[in-house]
Parts: structure tokens; sequence; C-alpha cells
């Protein structure tokens, strides 16, 4: 009866907790519709500190709203009618209530105005992530980035930053819809030796954009919005869901938007001398993206070259990459031979999903 009292005590408390947490989606005003105040407004720049609901800015922020003529540019906004542009190391800034230990995503809509290479600094102390956004992959000029950190306490601030410094003050990045997601890493398996290997565990996907959202390169692996993979090389992949493309297995998938400059990889316990098999699928996201594509996959001294005809509909097939392990960590690597663009120009590529890596039993075993 103690034991249960205790327990069930633990449980309201862990309840009460959570109900403090942020929910998947939205982060409170995420996509700046809660207007400033006239008054601490100065044509486009905000003039005070907190003068956008639930966000204190610093530095030169100005109020977009979706229309805005900026030369012979028209701005356009993602998601509702307004967004803010960050000047010159300008940057935004939000209080969220999270769980201490937990892993979370956040996405948001960038876009940048200007000729230059813009990046932004994401962060959440102590981690931070620079996230260049000068390559444009979709065909409306907003891409949306993931970025992951782990809480090391329950409140903490999440800033993006420009750290740019440029001649215009009016060239800048333009944000819109930021969002938030609880990751939950995946283990592995006994029927598998990788982690998320259907790729259904990943950042939050705004379900009112079809561009997808970008996985940038260089995050550390216990730090990815994709958990389990990394993204090796220059460039980002893009995850896609099934609501808005075609995907060959699950709700989730990877498409491999920038040729050999982007790989998608994952590091996996093997035994050296023993064979395994690598198997997933590779197909098209029907998006248009249509051509002959190849995807490459690399384990140990294993490779294999899977053509794929897309014609842009949707579509897949499943590939096999046998190899023998060499050592305790195997890396297996995913990525396309070539670069693929829409008729819009935007960057796309062949698909990878539903990937497992077994051990094969020996011949003998099998017989048994
Ligand atoms: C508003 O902007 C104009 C033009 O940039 C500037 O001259 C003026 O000083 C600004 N006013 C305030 C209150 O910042
Ligand atoms: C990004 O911002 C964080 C937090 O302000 C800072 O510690 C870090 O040094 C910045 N990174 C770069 C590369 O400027
Ligand atoms: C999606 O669009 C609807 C209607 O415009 C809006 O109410 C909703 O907040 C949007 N959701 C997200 C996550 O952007």
């Amino acid at each position: 009866m103690m034991l249960h009292r205790a327990a069930l005590a633990l449980l309201l408390c862990s309840a009460v907790h959570i109900a403090f947490a942020m929910t998947d989606g939205l982060l409170p005003n995420g996509n700046f519709e809660a207007t400033p105040k006239a008054s601490e407004m100065n044509g486009t720049q905000v003039l005070g500190r907190y003068a956008i609901p639930q966000w204190e800015i610093s530095g030169f922020v100005e109020y977009i709203e979706s229309g805005h003529k900026q030369g012979d540019m028209l701005l356009v906004v993602p998601e509702g009618a307004y967004a803010v542009r960050l000047g010159n190391e300008a940057s935004i800034k939000q209080k969220l209530t999270v769980v201490k230990g937990m892993y979370y995503s956040i996405t948001f809509s960038a876009a940048r105005t200007c000729a230059q290479d813009e990046r932004l600094n994401v962060s959440v102390t102590p981690d931070s992530g620079m996230l260049p956004i000068q390559t444009m992959y979709g065909s409306v000029g907003w891409d949306s980035y993931a970025w992951a950190f782990r809480a090391l306490f329950e409140v903490v601030h999440l800033v993006i930053h420009n750290p740019g410094v440029e001649e215009d003050p009016a060239c800048g990045p333009l944000i819109d819809s930021v969002a938030i997601k609880t990751l939950y890493p995946p283990r592995l398996t006994r029927d598998n030796l990788l982690k998320n290997r259907d790729f259904e565990e990943g950042p939050y996907v705004f379900p009112n954009t079809t561009w997808g959202v970008l996985i940038p390169p260089n995050i550390e692996d216990d730090h990815s919005p994709l958990p389990g993979w990394m993204v090796e090389s220059l460039k980002a992949v893009k995850y896609i869901d099934s609501d808005h493309f075609s995907v060959p297995h699950g709700k989730r998938a990877v498409e491999l938007v920038a040729g050999k400059e982007s790989a998608l990889a994952q590091v996996a316990r093997t035994i050296p001398g023993k064979v395994y098999t690598l198997t997933f699928s590779v197909g098209d996201a029907g998006n248009g993206c249509v051509g002959s594509m190849v995807v490459e996959a690399f384990a140990s001294r294993g490779t294999v070259k899977i053509p794929y005809e897309s014609k842009g509909t949707g579509g897949y097939k499943r590939a096999v990459l046998r190899f023998t392990a060499a050592v305790e960590r195997t890396r297996v690597v995913f990525l396309s031979t070539f670069y693929h663009t829409k008729t819009d120009g935007s960057l796309c590529g062949p698909v990878v999903d539903d990937v497992s890596l077994l051990s094969v039993r020996s011949p003998r075993a099998l017989r048994r």
C-alpha cells in the first residue's frame, strides 16, 4: 500500500512536471503574429527590447509585414502575415520551460534577403550551432531548418542571432515560425543495429509548409535533430513527411538534396570478421524531381551504387549491401552521386528510407 502511494505521488509529480513543459509545435508567438505596439516601432524597426510579445530582442530588428517591398523584391511570409528580420548582430530570444535532461529540436523558417552569404547562430546555453543559409534549397525563398539541444536546466533561453556585419543594415535574414519538439532518441533493438532506422523520430515539420526541413551538416550525433544520424560533408539533407511528399515507408524519410556534398551517416557497433547486410529503400519524393538518380551506400570496404529512374511521381525500390566488418565501429554512409534540380531551379534528389543493418548468420546456424 505504502509503495503504491509513493508510486502515485511520483506519478503525480512527473505529471505536474510535464504539464509545465512546452508542447510540440509553435512557440508562444512563434509565428510573430502578435504585433508590437505602434509606439514601440519606428517604421519597420522595433524599438523596445520587449516590444514583440513573448520575445526579447537586441540590435536592429525589423518587423516585416507580408507584401513589404525591399527594392524590387516583394517579401512574402510563409506563415500568417508577419515575420522578423535580424540586422547586423541582432538577435531574438525566448525563454523555454523544458524538462532537464531531455533532448529537443527547434525548427524555424528563414529566408535571406540580400546576395551575401548569411548565417544564423542558434543557441541554447551551452550548445550553439552556426547554420549557413546561403544556399537556397527551396523555390519560394524560404527554407525551414532544424537544430537540436539537450536541456541542462529547467528554464533555458533560445537565441537566434545574426552574426553578420553588412554595410546595409536592412540586409539580414528573415525569420518566421519557430517551433519546438521533444526528441525521444530511439534505442537499439535486437532486430536492427541502426538507431532511428526508419527516420520516424525527427524535428517538427510545419503542417503548413511544403518544403520539408533541412538537417544542417556538422552537428554532433548526440545532438542531432535526426536522432542517431549525422550529416557529414558540407551541405544539408532534407527531412520530408508523408503529408507533403511521397515516402517509401512510415511517415518520414530523407531526401539527399546536395549530391556528393551531403552524406547521411551512422556508426554501428559491429564484430570484426562478421558478415552484415545493409538493406534500404531508394526512391523519389513525388515532388517533380525527375532524372536518372544514383544512391551510393558505403559500409566498411563495401560499396554499392543503386540506380533509380525518377519520374518525380513517387515510388521506390529495395537495395542491399553485403559487407564484412573490419572493425568494431562501422560507419554506414549514404549519398547521392548527382545533383538534381526541379524545373523551378530548386535542389532535390533521391530519397532514402527504411534502413536495416543485420548480421548474417553463418550457414551452419541457418541450417539448425
Ligand atoms: C526613426 O527613424 C528615423 C529614420 O531612420 C530617424 O531619423 C529617427 O531618429 C528615428 N526615431 C526614433 C525615435 O528612433
Ligand atoms: C553562438 O552563440 C553562442 C551563445 O551566444 C556563443 O557562445 C557562441 O560562441 C556563438 N558561436 C559563434 C561561432 O559565434
Ligand atoms: C497553419 O495555418 C493555420 C491557418 O492559416 C493556422 O491557424 C495555424 O496556426 C498554422 N499552423 C502552424 C503550425 O503554422
